[in-house]
């Protein structure tokens, strides 16, 4: 067992995306299936109230840090623009502090979290973010199914919180019960894609739903 364990771990190490992830500062390796998202679907344009569902460690609220940081100057414009940002992430895990982010510890499918999100944003939310995952259990079909199960306590979040024309991003898992997810999802939004970022790895089952201009 020691030695699956050791192997595991250096093979994780040897991960080209774990190496850079070191490299650059981020906290987990996440952090570029959310920079591959933006580079095709432009989620962070003009994104000042941001909601990070399941942050731990907490590489995704870096990234949305840098963004929103630089939203403030590069869409100072007569358009829909804010002079501050606010980042709220959620997890049952700790994770150390973000200078300028904010960090709820608890599980966002508990009654109380609605009001909390309100309570935080006093406002609707430009993009919500989700990279949640259930504790795997190791059979592929309810990891599967727990999973979507997750993704619909999501959808009642995105339904009350996020603006009209706001952006979800959501992370799921590819299965029998996907295809009805997705047509649950799509009738919210105006346009909702499914993408598998580069760095997610192939024998993963993960996938992205891009929800683009909530109706
Ligand atoms: C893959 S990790 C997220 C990594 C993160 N995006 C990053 O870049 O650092 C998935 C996280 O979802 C969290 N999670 C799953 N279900 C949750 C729930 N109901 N409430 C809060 N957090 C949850 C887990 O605790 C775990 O930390």
């Amino acid at each position: 067992m020691k030695n699956i364990l050791t192997n595991h771990q250096s093979n994780h190490k040897k991960d080209p995306h774990y190496q850079k992830a070191r490299k650059e500062g981020f906290r987990a390796r996440s952090a570029y299936k959310l920079l591959d998202i933006q580079k095709r679907y432009n989620i962070f344009k003009r994104a000042f109230y941001i909601l990070d569902l399941g942050s731990a460690p907490g590489s995704w609220l870096q990234v949305a840090k840098e963004f929103a940081e630089h939203n403030i100057i590069r869409y100072n414009d007569q358009f829909y623009h804010r002079d501050h940002y606010k980042i709220l992430g959620v997890d049952i895990k700790k994770i150390s502090s973000i200078e300028n982010v904010d960090f709820l510890l608890m599980d966002f499918t508990n009654p109380d979290f609605p009001n909390m999100v309100q309570s935080y944003f006093q406002n609707k939310i430009d993009l919500i973010i989700s990279d949640a995952s259930i504790n795997k259990i190791g059979n592929k079909f309810s990891d599967h199914l727990n999973q979507i199960n997750l993704c619909y306590n999501i959808l009642d979040i995105v339904k009350i919180h996020l603006k009209v024309r706001g952006v979800l991003v959501l992370k799921t898992f590819q299965g029998s019960d996907f295809k009805k997810l997705f047509s649950k999802i799509k009738t919210e939004f105006k346009l909702l894609k499914a993408y598998k970022p580069k760095s997610s790895k192939k024998k993963s089952n993960e996938i992205y739903l891009i929800g683009l201009q909530k109706k």
